[in-house]
């Protein structure tokens, strides 16, 4: 009864083809060479890579098209976890044919590099390179650009593997794994998810990262609106320890289900880890495993074996979709360009206000689709934009058309500034989104890490900004400092729908009460009533639906609901009782 889902093993190339071809090897900002002798040791442009890995994925595929235990090719690994950027002379060569597709001149590559700025106009295609070790800030479009290529590059590469694949063993599926985890930014997987037959990602728990668990949610939501809505692969998390931090502690036993599950209730239709066989030798021998150093008989093993039995009993669930009415939407490039040289704030990370946002409402028991600005809105009762600091003009039209066909539209700070080449919006922030708000900021006022300003209900932080509300009603405005006076949340009619504005990062306890305000105003429900700590997440199929719940806590909880638990076989009436970590998955009558 065991499928395998096959690597194409391209990797990670071998010693005897980077000895024979020392220029595959990739190369960093500041010209050092990355050396064999780890892993990805490869130029993401090197035609000499591309060709060996192209034959290497013919042989496999010729070998195994027919065998009967194949049921899923896994194309490389993680593209870019190691090689991206890569700054050598190929990549500078290939960058400028990327270029020229993309502008058709040099006129037009000026134009939207803002060359005039800095004595950085080209008059010869030659002359433009990778945004290698500058003296200073780096012209902000060219590293926007070069982080568009770098994701283009590979997905070239991912496309070139999959059409071998699919020309010698038709109708086998396609994957390669994302790696949908908070501080991996190198690929636009908005452009890579529709070439994947099925979407699959892999995620670690990073002890460092505040909020494991919601932030678990939020990648698992992220992934989920990849796929488009559609069931997803977890190819890879760890039933433990991982071993690629400074300290590494074990998951409490019944974490790796609880984390399994929660995957589950996002819409992962199937779980995977990393490793199998805990290894005994390499890199990644303190790396936990399925089946650990200790062997089958031990507790780990145990709970493997657990999770296994309860995978089997929620085959129904498959298939089914999960259901929600709020989307937040987010984008790689505008966090790119946002993380770009010498911004107003560096206190204003990209997925910050996102995640709380997501944080918060799930808390609820609401559950958020974290969707592409370009993405289909109309299902939505609430558009949740937050610092979309980069958007298209379409983009921005579609966000708008949302309030107007009744749509609760919220725009938080940083957003609307620039538009795809990275160029200011003139005429007052934000940019793309005045008209929309009713609000027109003249100037920006970042605050010091760790400060804050009073406003006339709660405080702001990281963000404030010298505004005046020419069309909006104002709710909550600077109650000190420069910027007194000044709208910090704004909120306006719009068609049949309301577009609201948070010009700063108000305190949790605020934010929580403007998003409650917000869903109420849009007349959403929660999954269920949840009680702190414990998540509530519908998937649905037809007619067909059922409740996860899922108790975060160290203690006991109850919630309120009904139906036929699939892992306890206990009929609900009414209350659902969860042990301390304890999972529950309940057909609804
Ligand atoms: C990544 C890789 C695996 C392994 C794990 C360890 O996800 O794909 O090969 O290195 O990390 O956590």
């Amino acid at each position: 009864g065991i499928a395998v889902d096959l690597a194409t093993a391209t990797a990670s190339p071998p010693p005897w083809l980077t000895a024979a071809y020392p220029e595959i090897l990739p190369v960093t900002i500041d010209g050092t060479t990355l050396y064999p002798g780890s892993r990805q040791s490869w130029c993401p442009s090197s035609p000499i890579f591309r060709d060996a890995a192209r034959a290497l994925v013919t042989q496999l595929a010729q070998r195994y098209h027919q065998h009967p235990a194949l049921a899923m090719w896994h194309v490389s690994n993680e593209y870019a976890c190691h090689n991206l950027p890569c700054y050598c002379d190929t990549c500078a060569a290939a960058f400028r044919v990327w270029l020229q597709r993309r502008y058709g001149s040099l006129d037009r590559l000026n134009h939207a590099w803002g060359t005039a700025f800095w004595s950085q106009r080209y008059t010869d295609f030659e002359q433009i390179l990778p945004p290698r070790t500058t003296p200073t800030f780096h012209n902000p479009t060219q590293v926007l650009d070069f982080k568009r290529f770098g994701s283009d590059t590979l997905l070239q590469h991912f496309l070139g593997e999959k059409e071998i694949l699919a020309d010698l063993s038709p109708g086998v599926p396609v994957t390669t794994n994302f790696m949908s985890m908070t501080g991996f930014r190198h690929l636009d997987y908005h452009q890579w998810a529709p070439h994947q037959d099925i979407v699959s990602t892999d995620h670690y728990l990073v002890n460092t990262l505040g909020h494991p668990g919601p932030e678990l949610s939020f990648q698992a939501d992220v992934t989920r609106g990849l796929a488009g809505g559609a069931p997803w692969l977890l190819m890879e998390h760890s039933t433990s320890a991982v071993n690629w931090q400074p300290v590494n502690p074990a998951k409490a036993l019944g974490q790796t289900i609880l984390d399994s599950f929660t995957h589950v209730a996002h819409g992962a239709d199937t779980i995977g880890f990393f490793q199998w066989r805990q290894s005994r030798a390499g890199a990644e021998k303190w790396h936990s495993a399925l089946v650990p150093h200790a062997g089958a008989d031990s507790a780990r093993f145990r709970e493997v074996a657990r999770l296994g039995e309860i995978a089997a009993a929620l085959g129904e669930v498959k298939g089914s979709r999960v259901e929600a009415s709020v989307a937040i939407l987010y984008d790689f490039q505008a966090q790119w360009a946002w993380s770009g040289p010498a911004m107003p704030s560096a206190d204003v990370d990209y997925p910050e206000i996102a995640q709380l946002t997501h944080r918060l409402l799930r808390e609820r028991g609401i559950t958020c689709d974290v969707i592409h600005p370009s993405a289909e809105l109309s299902a939505y009762a609430v558009v949740i934009v937050p610092t979309l600091y980069l958007v298209t003009d379409d983009d921005a039209a579609s966000i708008r058309a949302a309030a107007e066909r009744g749509a609760q539209v919220l725009v938080t700070y940083v957003s609307g500034l620039v538009d795809e080449n990275d160029h200011v919006r003139l005429g007052g922030y934000p940019g793309a989104f005045t008209d929309l708000l009713g609000v027109r900021v003249e100037e920006f006022n970042p605050l010091l890490p760790g400060d804050s300003v009073a406003l006339t209900r709660g405080t702001g932080a990281r963000w404030s900004e010298f505004a005046t509300a020419t069309d909006a009603e104002v709710l909550i405005s600077y109650a000190a400092g420069p910027v007194a006076g000044s709208p910090a949340l704004t909120r306006r009619r719009v068609g049949s729908g309301t577009a609201w504005y948070a010009g700063t990062r108000f305190d949790d306890d605020t934010w929580r009460e403007i998003l409650a305000d917000l869903v109420g105003a849009a007349g959403i429900r929660p999954a269920a009533q949840v009680p702190a700590g414990v998540e509530a997440v519908r998937r649905r199929s037809g007619e067909r639906s059922w409740l996860f719940l899922l108790n975060h806590t160290d203690e006991p909880q109850q919630v309120p609901a009904s139906g036929h638990d699939l892992i306890s076989g206990q009929p609900y009436a009414g209350v659902v009782a969860l042990e301390p970590g304890a999972v529950a998955v309940l057909r609804e009558e």
